[in-house]
Formats: structure tokens, C-alpha cells, sequence
């Protein structure tokens, strides 16, 4: 496993809508080990490849954290085919330390997805594991928890935002492996 470099605001995976998989193959599975070594290093609940720089449709989620009783789990080509309910609470993201704020999303979701030996699933899922599900299906749209935010909720991190800006724009847009800082 390998612990790959995760993308701020300002780098151009973030804003890309990934493709899906043709097929899920042992490089797929890597990548998915990477990602969890990754996310669990940055103590993190969810990750998407965008936030990796792959633009393909993948996200990990592992709220144990949160639902001791839950496990890791892999989405490859997720779509949420229901949703119901409502709930409001705060949300953070890997690609932007330091930064969060209130989001509204449905309570709980069913995804269609398929597991990392390529075969189909569907989940139902609510608490944290709905919440992180959803963001983590806006990353691979390219979109960021930002635009869920309030406007004055956005004016307020308006410089943390800039400073997040310009050091997203200078990391790589490509899978990077990076040393670890130990
Ligand atoms: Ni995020």
C-alpha cells in the first residue's frame, strides 16, 4: 500500500466530473488500498479519486468512527437511486483542511454501486454513512461541499479559501504517491 497525495481546492481533478469503470481490475483494487491508506492516514471517513487526481468513479467511506458497528466500504460507479428525509449537519473535507459548515441533504439514500470484485450491490444507508455517501458522490460530479454552504457562510472563508486556492493549483493534477513524513 502506498499513500497518495490528496488534492486542495484549486486543483482541476477536483472540478472534473469522473468517468465510470469499463472494468475493475487488480489495478482498480490498488488503488483502492491506496486510497484507504490514505484516508485512514488523514483521518478521514470518506474519500473519492478526484481527490486523488483519478478521475474515475470511486469513493471509499468507513464511518466506524462514528457507527463502530459499520465497515469499510467501496463504491465503484455509485448512483443514488433513492433518497428521503432530511437532515442538517456540519461537513468537512480532506481537500480542504481546516474548513467547515452546515449542509442540508437527505437522510438516507439507497446506492447502486459496484463492490471491488466487480459485482453489483445496493446499500441502504443514513446517519453519518448517508451524509459522507452524498459528498463523496459531489466529489465525482466535481463538486464541493463549498457549494452546499451558505453565501455568507462562503464570504466568511473567503481568504482561507484563497490561500487553499493557490495551493491546490500548484499540486500536480495526476496520481502522486508521496513519502511518508515519519
Ligand atoms: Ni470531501
Amino acid at each position: 500500500m502506498a499513500l497518495l497525495e490528496i488534492k486542495k481546492l484549486g486543483c482541476a481533478t477536483l472540478r472534473k466530473k469522473a468517468t465510470p469503470f469499463q472494468d475493475v481490475t487488480d489495478e482498480t483494487r490498488k488503488l483502492v488500498q491506496d486510497m484507504f491508506e490514505t484516508m485512514y492516514e488523514a483521518e478521514g471517513i470518506g474519500l473519492a479519486a478526484n481527490q486523488v487526481g483519478v478521475t474515475e468513479r470511486i469513493l471509499i467511506l468507513d464511518v466506524r468512527p462514528h457507527h463502530p458497528e459499520s465497515e469499510s466500504m467501496v463504491f465503484i460507479n455509485p448512483e443514488i437511486i433513492w433518497s428521503a428525509g432530511e437532515f442538517t449537519g456540519e461537513e468537512g473535507c480532506l481537500s480542504l483542511p481546516g474548513i467547515s459548515g452546515e449542509v442540508k441533504r437527505p437522510a438516507q439514500v439507497r446506492v447502486r454501486a459496484l463492490g471491488d470484485d466487480g459485482e453489483a450491490f445496493e446499500m441502504e444507508l443514513d446517519g453519518m454513512g448517508a451524509k459522507a455517501l452524498q459528498h463523496e458522490v459531489d466529489h465525482l460530479d466535481g463538486v464541493l461541499v463549498l457549494e452546499h454552504f451558505s453565501v455568507i457562510k462562503r464570504n466568511l472563508l473567503r481568504n482561507q479559501l484563497r490561500k487553499l486556492q493557490k495551493e491546490g493549483k500548484n499540486q500536480t493534477l495526476n496520481l502522486k504517491y508521496i513519502e511518508r513524513e515519519r
